[in-house]
């Protein structure tokens, strides 16, 4: 039994989960949900990332405190993931006292290292806020094209990027004041002592494209990292630098280590299995390919500088684009987590999302053609079908009892032959070839049905047996698909073992079939989709 920590992103606490975060979880709660029926031992661990100037600032314009926001914001993340069946083993905060100590811990064991150095920089600064200004706090106008009005770091219509202080006109966004340049002291994390350990545990643990980009900032060379900021901040306050508080991103994967010593506080989960620099447990981070940089980079390379476990792996997925093209607000593309639930099932998307995942980090698009058009076709049509049509002769004629042997081994041996390359599929994060697989197993059941034609059978003599014996390869064949797609469907899952009168299905149960067994009475166990509910949640 492998013992195994995945994560996903700490998911910031300014705002409420869009269909881009759901993608990550699906991603990671899928692969979870298939450690765990393979019986290892697999926990899933998240929760909010609540520090950093976005929050305090959205919170000061709320007229709320930051904490107020962040215990807010945590709710409903925790209420829309729940919502789309992403099944944690903890959901924890960024906030809390497991991290501060964490943080302070990892902070003066690199301090130790003497991989901290300090240096006075010049920032924008806010004289009447009294803040230093980070870049997307600025705007102004573009140095090359001229256009008014543009981020501190970059041109949206030209393209440009450039160094806040070329901006020209630059303004505060938080007083609408030029910003004046302030030194301070900062301090600095010395990230290229770390590239030679970096190049070798990169080697083993990214995908292929993320070593490409890695081996482009290696050529560019490692440059030190800024981890701290200046009051006013809401994060944790440097030990015994008053004004001084760790910047967000250096405490937020530490929020990984936290959220899993409050699990380990609150079970039986040994802490230190986990993350002891000798630990055996595979530990392994879902993220999305912005963030790269911070978990390929820094996060390893203080891992090793505080003599903790490094990552197994890190997964980076691509993003999530909606009928072509970016999220977006104006064309009514930015979709929330909470709308698309208030109108359809969680199981649409994850279906949607697994028939097309891969391992690489190409971006996914959510085509709603294509979507309503999947999950009617594969799932409605195919799987659930081949439950719904063999379930009223058992049900009707035969009491519910299934027969007392398989009438086509030959394909119940296909299904068992396939479940190898399902699992190898779900083990290399390539759901989509899963699925695949499973569809194909749908199509010979549906075939074998189609050519047996139980229903001629019932025309002439509803009690013939051979009736039964159809139908119980059918519930049989039904009953493989859905310890396949399990990981995907946790609910249909559940609800098929209750109508198959079974405990929950594991992996290795495949391999034996149900006979002269007796199932419930068939209830519909997925509805089509209705285009209309598509309608509802873009408008
Ligand atoms: O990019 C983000 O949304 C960050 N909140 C992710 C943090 S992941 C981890 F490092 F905490
Ligand atoms: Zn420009």
């Amino acid at each position: 039994m492998r013992k195994i920590l995945a994560t996903s992103g700490l998911v910031y606490a300014n705002g409420p989960l869009h269909l881009g975060h759901i993608l990550e979880q699906i991603q990671t709660d899928i692969w979870v949900r298939f450690q765990k029926l393979q019986g290892n031992d697999c926990i899933y661990i998240c929760g909010d990332d609540a520090h950093g100037t976005p929050i305090m600032i959205s919170a000061q314009k709320q007229n709320i405190t930051p904490l107020q926001l962040i215990t807010e914001m945590k709710e409903s993340h925790e209420k829309d993931s729940a919502g789309f069946l992403i099944d944690f083993d903890n959901y924890y905060t960024t906030h809390s006292e497991e991290n501060r100590e964490l943080t302070n811990l990892i902070y003066q064991r690199l301090q130790e290292n003497n991989d901290i150095e300090t240096k006075v920089i010049n920032q924008a600064f806010d004289d009447d806020a009294k803040m230093f200004l980070p870049d997307r706090y600025i705007k102004g106008t573009c140095p090359r094209c001229k256009s008014p009005d543009q981020n501190g770091d970059n041109c949206e219509i030209c393209g440009a990027t450039y160094s806040t202080t070329d901006l020209i006109d630059p303004i505060s966004i938080i007083s609408g004041k030029p910003p004046v340049q302030k030194s301070s002291e900062h301090y600095f994390f010395r990230l290229d002592k770390y590239a030679s350990f970096l190049k070798t545990w990169g080697k083993k643990s990214l995908q292929p494209e993320i070593i490409n980009k890695l081996n482009e900032w290696f050529e560019q060379g490692l440059k030190s990292w800024d981890i701290s900021r200046d009051a006013p901040y809401f994060g944790f306050e440097i030990p015994d630098k008053p004004g001084k508080y760790f910047y967000v991103w250096l405490d937020a994967p530490i929020g990984y280590i936290a959220s899993s010593k409050n699990l380990s506080l609150r079970t039986n989960i040994n802490f230190d299995e986990y993350w002891q620099p000798n630990s055996t447990a595979e530990l392994y981070h879902f993220v999305g390919k912005d963030i790269i940089y911070f978990h390929a980079l820094f996060w390893p390379a203080i891992l090793e500088g505080a003599n903790f476990r490094k990552p197994t792996a890190v997964f980076t997925h691509g993003y999530l684009t909606v009928n072509g093209q970016k999220m977006s607000k104006s064309r009514g593309t930015f979709i929330l987590a909470q709308d698309y639930l208030k109108h359809l099932s969680p199981e649409y998307f994850r279906y949607y999302l697994a028939a097309k995942l891969s391992p690489g980090i190409d971006d996914i698009d959510l085509n709603f053609d294509d979507f309503i058009k999947r999950n009617n076709s594969d799932l409605v049509g195919k799987v659930v079908n081949i439950a719904s049509r063999s379930a009223g002769f058992i049900n009707k004629t035969f009491n519910g009892m299934l027969a007392d042997k398989l009438d086509a081994p030959e394909l119940f041996a296909e299904g068992i032959k396939l479940a190898e390359k399902i699992r190898a599929s779900y083990e290399a994060r390539n759901y989509s070839s899963a699925v695949r697989s499973i569809m194909q197993l749908a199509d010979l059941t549906n075939q074998y049905i189609d050519e047996k034609k139980p229903w001629g059978l019932a025309k002439e003599n509803p009690n013939n047996r051979g009736i039964q014996n159809i139908c119980t390869m059918g519930i049989n064949m039904y009953r493989l698909l859905i310890i396949f797609l399990k990981p995907i469907l946790p609910l249909l899952a559940t609800n098929s073992e209750e109508f198959l009168q079974v405990p929950p299905l594991a992996w290795e149960d495949h391999k034996t079939p149900i006979l002269q067994h007796k199932i419930n009475e068939f209830k519909p166990l997925m509805q089509r989709i209705d285009p209309k509910s598509i309608e509802l949640i873009l408008a």
